[in-house]
């Protein structure tokens, strides 16, 4: 707690991925956060509440779709992009006039916001556009001793980031597909939330490449898997696969297993994709859930990360 007073960057556990912690309301740490993660200053953070209290704070107007989210789902997977109040600091917003907040669901990281009794700016604790870390191990490979304290919490059970939701202007968007299903938000809104991540506003998970482990992905369809895998093997690659252990396929290869269940396969999707990094593989086939639930996310998210690379992610 004396580190975050005192300017410092903590990495701490959230029910979604290990975020990369700093006071929000001091400008000196929250750069800190940035030149770590080696982002772009312009791409802005969300700020974690302790509670939904502490809303009007942070939000100079809060819809009611804002209101009723927050009642079902926080502390959760869900992020709120809401205009701001000044103590939204450009630092943190990236010069918008808007902010992204969330209350987490983690007992580890309420407990540091109840005591620091503000907001905590706080990113994925992973370098820019690689795949965030889902365990404390995952935090200290990356980031070692750039960090000032690294909070150990056990694996995220999510596993995926927080659903994004845009109630800035007008009708409620998703802005990154997330660990909280578009279902959920139309179960409590009474009407679909459209999905728009091709947007003028600056969401770095929503870049092309991103989210992306060091070997190439190949993206397939379950029925398609089987042929893939096979003319990759023909042309001598030491090929890896992506996906649920039941579909049968040859025996040389190296399996990556993620569970059928889109939540199942959202909570061990970044820690595979790291297994397949250190796995010697030539090229990782994986295979794409169903749309449905958290499967949107977990597709989402491999499609970033078998996107050409930029040389910015
Ligand atoms: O689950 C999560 O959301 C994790 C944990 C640590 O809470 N955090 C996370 O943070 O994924 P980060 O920085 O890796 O992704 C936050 C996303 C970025 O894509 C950023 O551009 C977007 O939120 N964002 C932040 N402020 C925004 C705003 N005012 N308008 C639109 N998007 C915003
Ligand atoms: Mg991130």
């Amino acid at each position: 707690m004396e580190i975050l007073r005192q300017g410092g960057v903590v990495a701490l556990p959230t029910e979604t991925v290990y975020g990369l912690a700093a006071n929000a309301e001091d400008e000196l740490a929250v750069r800190r956060v940035f030149a770590i993660k080696g982002r772009p200053a312009t791409h802005p953070l969300i700020v974690h509440l302790a509670g939904v209290d502490a809303l009007p704070d942070w939000a100079r107007s809060i819809p009611e779709e804002a209101r009723r989210l927050a009642a079902a789902f926080w502390p959760g997977p869900l992020t709120l992009v809401l205009p701001r109040t000044s103590r939204a600091t450009d630092a943190v917003t990236g010069g918008q006039d808007t902010v992204a907040l969330r209350v987490p669901a983690h007992p580890v990281a309420l407990a540091v916001l109840r005591e620091l009794g503000g907001g905590l700016a706080a990113p994925s604790a992973n370098r820019f556009g690689r795949v965030s870390p889902t365990t404390a191990e995952h935090v200290r490979h990356d980031l070692g001793n750039d960090v000032d304290l690294v909070l150990d919490g056990g694996p995220s059970i999510v596993g995926v980031e927080s659903t994004i939701v845009d109630l800035s202007s007008g009708a409620p968007a998703i802005l990154r597909p997330g660990g909280l299903a578009a279902e959920e938000l139309e179960r409590v809104l009474g009407y679909p939330v459209p999905v728009r991540t091709a947007s003028t506003v600056r969401v770095s998970g929503t870049l092309a490449s991103h989210y992306a482990p060091r070997v190439g992905v190949v993206l397939v369809e379950p029925s398609e898997a089987l042929a893939r895998v096979e003319a990759l093997r023909l042309q001598g690659l030491q090929v890896g696969f992506l996906g649920p252990s039941t579909l049968s396929l040859p025996r040389e290869l190296i399996r990556l297993d993620i569970p059928e269940d889109p939540a199942g396969a959202a909570r061990l999707l970044y820690l595979r994709l790291r297994e397949a990094d250190v796995a010697g593989l030539d090229v990782l086939v994986a295979c794409l859930p169903p749309a449905q639930g958290l499967g949107l996310a977990v597709r989402d998210r491999l499609s970033r990360a078998a996107a050409p690379r930029t040389p910015e992610a």
